[in-house]
């Protein structure tokens, strides 16, 4: 009777329960509120779905804390709070109805976010959206192909030339599931875009990471690394191939190379490194008042 009842009443538990259990999975939401003016990021794979979303959180965080200015930067910052205070008061009190209460915050536009893109076009139009929700203006577009090596190099050329500093990397962008097809030089699709696009665009980009330490890497993999193999006499598929298995697999590439990468990162300016995996949406606090905690830090991210 007390078996029967329970069976009955087991749909209602699990309903019950799906949220925690949810929770428990993702290991919560991102609580960090570190802020990062001045910062400089790409994102891979911007333009949609968990990119497009970090990128949107990169742009508005540019919140400052007084203590954190240098004395040479009051007084311009002074004044410049004051000219942007008095223009958001003559148009229209509203967009700045939420800051009003930030003091002694001073505003600044979050990070400089390149949104990483194989299609501009469609890059373009996040940017105008973060843009016009977030009211940092330094996001930009560039393009970049993962399943193209000729364009990862452009992509990395043309960023070095341009800019002095990388702070963050976000590895995002990727395929999943897709038909058995083939990169531009020959890899299968999924460990060419997933893995070996991310791992030559990380290669090409590590000596401005490291000359802008504290920097940090993030490599987004899955949960459906545990599912993975490498097969190393068949690694681009040729021998046999399953959709689902070749996501497994490269975003076990994914794994294995953020902690390689974080162990011979180790060392870096003396400083503290992880290759540790922290789910997509976990917190990280630093411990020393910087940016990121560590010189340069490698993370897996799984969601
Ligand atoms: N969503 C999930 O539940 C989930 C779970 C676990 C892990 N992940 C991981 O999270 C990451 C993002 O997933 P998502 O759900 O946000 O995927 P998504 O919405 O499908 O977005 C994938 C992004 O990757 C870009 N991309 C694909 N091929 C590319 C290439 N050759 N060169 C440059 N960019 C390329 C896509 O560009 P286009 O718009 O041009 O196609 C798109 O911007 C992936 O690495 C995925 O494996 C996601």
């Amino acid at each position: 009777m007390v078996v029967f009842l329970l069976l009955l009443c087991l749909p209602f538990i699990l309903y019950l329960a799906t949220p925690k259990i949810r929770k428990m999975l993702s290991n919560g939401v991102c609580t960090s509120n570190v802020q990062l003016p001045g910062k400089v990021a790409i994102v891979t794979g911007a333009n949609t779905g968990i990119g497009k979303e970090t990128a949107k959180d990169l742009a508005q965080r540019g919140k400052c804390t007084c203590s954190q200015l240098a004395p040479a930067d009051v007084l311009p910052l002074t004044v410049m709070t004051t000219l942007i205070v008095s223009s958001q008061i003559w148009n229209s009190l509203k967009p700045f109805e939420n800051r009003a209460n930030s003091f002694p915050f001073i505003w600044l536009t979050g990070a400089r976010v390149y949104l990483a893109c194989r299609d501009v076009q469609k890059g373009e139009r996040v940017a105008s959206e973060i843009q016009a929700t977030t009211g940092n203006n330094q996001v930009l577009v560039r393009k970049l192909d993962l399943a193209d090596t000729k364009s990862i190099r452009a992509f990395a050329k043309e960023f070095l030339a341009e800019e002095q500093h990388l702070h963050i990397l976000i590895n995002n962008a990727g395929v999943m599931m897709c038909p058995y097809s083939k990169t531009a030089d020959g890899f299968e699709m999924h460990i060419g875009v997933n893995h070996l696009g991310h791992f030559l665009l990380t290669h090409l980009l590590l000596e401005k990471l490291k000359e802008s330490a504290p920097s940090r890497i993030v490599n987004v993999s899955s949960l459906a690394h545990h599912l993975g193999r490498i097969h190393f006499h068949n690694l681009q598929g040729e021998k046999f191939y399953s959709a689902g298995l070749a996501y497994c697999h490269s975003k076990l590439a994914n794994i294995l190379f953020t902690r390689q990468l974080a162990r011979r990162l180790k060392g870096e300016s003396g400083r503290e490194q992880s290759g540790r995996q922290a789910p997509v949406g976990s917190s990280e606090k630093p411990q020393d008042g910087s940016c990121f905690p560590g010189s340069i830090t490698c993370t897996g991210a799984t969601s």
